[in-house]
């Protein structure tokens, strides 16, 4: 008998969908008050941004690896360090990445276990006490 194992990529429903939440992801940072401090230390254009993070989630959800094609291990602890994360600024990525995911209806349990893993790699992400 088959196995039924699928990647989280597959399960998700593959690009098209790690596109339309990481466009909303965005949106919301871009437009909600309460990520204004995150908001602040991105680009003007967060075109750059989106494309990157849509790269680095299709090969970490088990997609197509292009993130590491393109720019190498990502190595994500070390390129946030320019930027100030503390627990503010971590709480405020958090609350965009759950809405992106709430507002995009993601199935569950994917919804649950992504925010699981997305409260984990921002609290790793943290390089400030507070
Ligand atoms: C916890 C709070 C976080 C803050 C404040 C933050 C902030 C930023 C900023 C300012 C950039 C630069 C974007 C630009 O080009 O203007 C960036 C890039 C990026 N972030 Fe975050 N980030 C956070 C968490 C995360 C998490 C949890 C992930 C992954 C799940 C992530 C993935 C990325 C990726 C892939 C890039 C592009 C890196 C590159 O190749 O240059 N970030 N982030």
């Amino acid at each position: 008998m088959e196995v039924d194992e699928k990647t989280l990529f597959e399960v998700l429903g593959g690009v098209v969908t790690i596109e339309k939440i990481v466009a909303r992801f965005y949106t919301l940072m871009d437009t909600l008050p309460e990520a204004k401090d995150i908001r602040d230390q991105h680009s003007a254009d967060l075109t750059d941004a989106k494309e990157k993070l849509v790269m680095f989630l299709t090969g970490w959800s088990g997609g197509p690896q292009v993130y590491i094609e393109k720019f190498g291990h990502p190595r994500l602890r070390a390129r946030h360090m320019p930027f100030k994360i503390g627990e503010k600024e971590r709480d405020q990525w958090l609350h965009c990445m759950f809405k992106a995911l709430d507002d995009c209806e993601i199935a569950e349990p994917t919804r649950g276990e992504l925010k699981k893993s997305f409260a984990h790699i921002a609290d790793f992400m943290r390089n400030q006490q507070a």
